[in-house]
């Protein structure tokens, strides 16, 4: 009787207990959500979707949807001081909020995280309007982060009860931005690990990749990374920390003007960087630029690939290699005054990594930034 026991138990521990389907999508707290949603439109081709707030019944906040293919991103403020998202902001500064993930039983997905060690953010609940029903339910991850798990096989609404469409008069082209590839939280020291853990005994993710502070250091300063991926491989979750250097590490620095551990960079899927990269420079998004002799070695280093060199070069575009393929990748300066947030724009050509091989390069660009904000 013991044995069978023992074998089911071993049975049930290979079952992905966690099936996620994606990035539902991002919320982050923001000062003003209307301002920032124009943003994300103008800026980087995002569409209006969907608006909650006093005129559909949300009494205490305004969120405002927008989407370009599967990428959805809600911006929400408060309307009032002395509330959590007031508090959050005033600490945080605009921020993600919500990582937001599509499962197809939100109730199983609370049920078996917070069993393994979760801390609950929201037990499941059901909303309903005439477009059908969304479940929802949270748990917390690192800083005042949060995992939401979205069900919403019964929804067939612009975007979720409580909001209603929101149909704009201004509907900028899209830049060719698909979806989610990854989602960067940075935390504090000797704090990897334990995260690392989180995901692993709380979330049922692996550690496919890590980076120690020999592969991630410069001159100056330095970081690790662990690479935590959910079961299909649709979530990915670096995990960063600071590392020792000789002056202070960015992701140190990220935690002192975030006031906490937090999300340090979304990377945006794009099918051809280079196009998606013209237009997000035309429309006014800021990248972080590495020097033209990056591009002396480049094709020693990674060999022969479809892209010409010359637009690469021209845009700051970072190449990478791995037994898999290759993969090009640009990252844009923080999208707030504080240096905190930022995100990547990333096209995979068979490569399954996260670009090892350009962090010496693209830190040293960091640097040089940190540098002129006095952080370094
Ligand atoms: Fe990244």
């Amino acid at each position: 009787m013991s044995t069978l026991s023992a074998v089911n138990a071993n049975a049930s521990t290979n079952v992905d207990f966690l099936p996620l389907q994606g990035t539902d999508y991002v919320e982050f707290y923001v000062g003003n959500a209307k301002q920032a949603a124009h943003f994300y439109k103008t800026a980087f081709g995002f569409q209006s979707l969907a608006y909650a707030g006093p005129e559909t019944g949300v009494k205490d906040r305004a969120s405002y949807a927008v989407r370009q293919e599967k990428l959805t991103f809600v911006f929400t403020t408060p309307l009032r001081a002395g509330n959590a998202i007031a508090d959050h902001i005033a600490k945080h500064g605009d921020g993600v909020k919500m990582l937001a993930l599509r499962v197809d039983d939100a109730t199983s997905a609370w049920e078996e995280t917070t069993k393994r060690g979760a801390k609950s953010y929201m037990e499941p609940v059901r909303t309903n309007d005439e477009h059908g029903e969304v479940v929802m339910s949270g748990i917390h991850t690192y800083g005042d982060t949060v995992h939401l798990f979205i069900e919403r096989k019964n929804y067939t609404g612009a975007f979720m009860p409580g909001y209603k469409p929101w149909n704009s008069l201004y509907n900028p082209a899209p830049t060719g931005l698909l979806y989610v590839d990854h989602c960067v939280g940075n935390v504090g020291w000797n704090q990897m690990n334990p995260w690392v853990k989180f995901y692993e005994d709380v979330m049922g993710f692996r550690n496919i990749l890590s980076f120690d502070d020999n592969d991630i250091s410069t001159e100056y300063s330095a970081l690790m990374s662990k690479v935590m991926s959910n079961g299909n491989g649709f979530v990915k979750f670096p995990i960063n920390e600071p590392a020792e250097g000789k002056k202070k590490s960015q992701v140190e620095e990220y935690l002192d003007f975030y006031d906490g551990e937090g999300c340090q960079h979304v990377a945006l899927a794009t099918n051809n960087i280079v196009e998606t990269v013209t237009d997000l420079r035309s429309r006014g998004v800021e990248f972080l630029i590495v020097p033209t002799s990056y591009y002396d070695e480049l094709q020693d280093r990674v060999g022969k690939i479809d892209e010409d060199i010359e637009p690469l070069k021209e845009l700051g575009i970072l190449v990478d290699r791995d037994d898999e393929g290759y993969l090009l990748q640009i990252f844009t300066k923080p999208v707030e005054d504080r240096p905190t947030l930022f995100f990547e724009i990333i096209q995979r050509k068979g490569a399954k990594s996260f670009g090892k091989g350009n962090f010496k390069a693209l830190f040293e660009a960091i640097e040089r930034e940190q540098e002129l904000r006095g952080n370094l």
